[in-house]
């Protein structure tokens, strides 16, 4: 299987880069401590570690998450996702990937699933206007509550409210109905709950942390609903397994990611910026500052340096009229990566408007006088700029945007991680700094067994 995302790093080789510039023998100077780490990590892998990287295969539920689309699709006009973090940052982008912009304004004739709603924060004005859209008619309002641990006091709250409205609004029996929970197989809180009340259920699956879990039942079945083809993502992501299980660093594009990013860090560049020239994969960037962030922001046992990248989202075109300013003369820490599209979906020719006002007619008259065609200049332009300021860049190139490329790209930056924990020396699976925000907040709202105040 090849794959069709392509990463082109010829932005960082440039010599206009001057003492930045990253050639070819300098990345290949890590080849060495890179096939380790590929060889600790296939090995590592066999051993029943790294679990993500199994899903495309295993498929977990999908005949099951089908199923349940099946019986639910045509009942429902809101589906309503609870969820936080990597229980939610998932399921969003995916949506705004792979349905169309504004996909909840369109009439139910022409959607391909419900309204999805994904609620991932407890503001309470955000919240209750969500639940009007509910309220319109529960009995055809489907919650998908999600939380691997069932400990998340944002997710369990909202789920207190929603099951409470859902009882009044319709019984306990049909309320249980229109609940279906996400959660650990076997363990946690929640799981507890879908035992006693009976609960439909989905699984996180055992070793799969949440900012890994978008190709889990948890980011599967909201998009299901939705209509998202996800079979084509899992065969997108099986293709990038075997790209990313190439032994050879030269040609691995999850380890040439890392390498580079690496070589640039320890060259003080510790922003690693996302930009995608695409509505549609904005939030694919807030997804990867998740999974970056949580991942590789650590304390490095071995010396007790604090260690990682600081990720950034960026939108072209919208933000060279926000951002761009700094990345050019702002301090050179930053690394960027332009996500560029090939083919939109549609595009949409400029007209000539004005035929003697050269400064409107330019646009239409030009060979890439489309939306789209301006969008990829605006995207060649700012990577040459951003070189005229010394300041190097890769890019992601999407042949187009559909499940089989975005399967490809959430498998290939997952798999960077490990690489760049093995370089960093820590370990991303874990986020022991998010703990203390939680016992603290579980302290002030009461909790038993929080009385002590975790800050002595
Ligand atoms: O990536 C992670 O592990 C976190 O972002 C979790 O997804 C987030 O804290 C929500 O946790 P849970 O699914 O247990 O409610």
């Amino acid at each position: 299987m090849t794959i069709q995302l392509k990463l082109d790093t010829t932005y960082i080789h440039d010599s206009r880069l001057g003492a930045d510039a990253l050639p070819e023998d300098q990345i290949a100077g890590l080849h060495g401590r890179l096939r380790e780490v590929l060889d600790e990590i296939a090995n590592e892998r066999r051993a029943g570690q790294h679990r993500f990287r199994e899903l495309p295969h295993l498929r977990i539920q999908v005949d099951e998450i089908k199923q349940i689309v099946a019986e639910y699709k045509d009942q429902t006009d809101n589906l309503v996702v609870l969820g936080i973090g990597g229980s939610a940052l998932g399921n969003i982008a995916l949506q705004s990937a792979l349905n169309p912009y504004g996909y909840n304004l369109l009439p139910a004739d022409q959607r391909k699933g419900p309204r999805l709603f994904v609620l991932d924060n407890v503001d309470p004005v955000a919240f209750e206007a969500v639940m009007a859209f509910c309220s319109e008619d529960w009995s055809r309002t489907l919650i998908n509550v999600i939380s691997k641990s069932g400990e998340t006091a944002e997710t369990s709250a909202q789920f207190l409210i929603v099951r409470d409205r859902l009882i009044q609004a319709l019984g306990e029996e049909e309320a249980r109905r229109r609940i279906i929970v996400t959660t650990d197989p076997a363990h946690g809180t929640m799981r507890g709950i879908v035992d006693r009340e009976k609960y439909r259920s989905l699984v996180v699956p055992d070793g799969v942390g949440g900012r890994f879990s978008v190709l889990t039942p948890v980011g599967l079945f909201s998009a299901a609903m939705c209509g998202i083809d996800i079979d084509g993502l899992l065969d997108g992501a099986a293709a990038m397994d075997q790209a990313v299980s190439d032994p050879n660093p030269a040609t691995n594009p999850a380890a040439r990611i890392a390498a580079i990013h690496h070589l640039y860090m320890e060259r003080g560049k510790r922003l690693h910026v996302m930009m995608p020239y695409s509505q549609q994969l904005k939030d694919m960037a807030d997804w990867y500052c998740q999974l970056w962030a949580e991942s590789l922001g650590k304390i490095r046992p071995s010396d007790g340096q604090n260690v990682g990248p600081t990720p950034i989202k960026a939108l072209g075109a919208t933000d060279q009229h926000s951002q761009v300013q700094l990345y050019r003369e702002g301090p050179n820490d930053k690394v960027i990566t332009f996500l560029e599209v090939e083919e939109f979906d549609v595009d949409t020719v400029i007209p000539r408007g004005f035929k003697d006002i050269e400064a409107m007619d330019y646009l239409g008259r030009s060979r890439d006088g489309t939306l789209g065609g301006l969008l990829n200049t605006e995207k060649k332009a700012t990577e040459l700029a951003l070189l005229a300021s010394g300041r190097p860049s890769l890019t992601i190139r999407f042949p187009s945007v559909n499940a089989r490329t975005v399967g490809e790209f959430i498998y290939l930056y997952e798999s960077v991680i490990p690489i760049m924990g093995k370089l960093q020396g820590i370990n991303p699976y874990d986020q022991p700094a998010v703990e203390l925000g939680k016992q603290l907040t579980f302290h002030f709202m009461g909790r038993q067994g929080y009385e002590k105040s975790p800050m002595g």
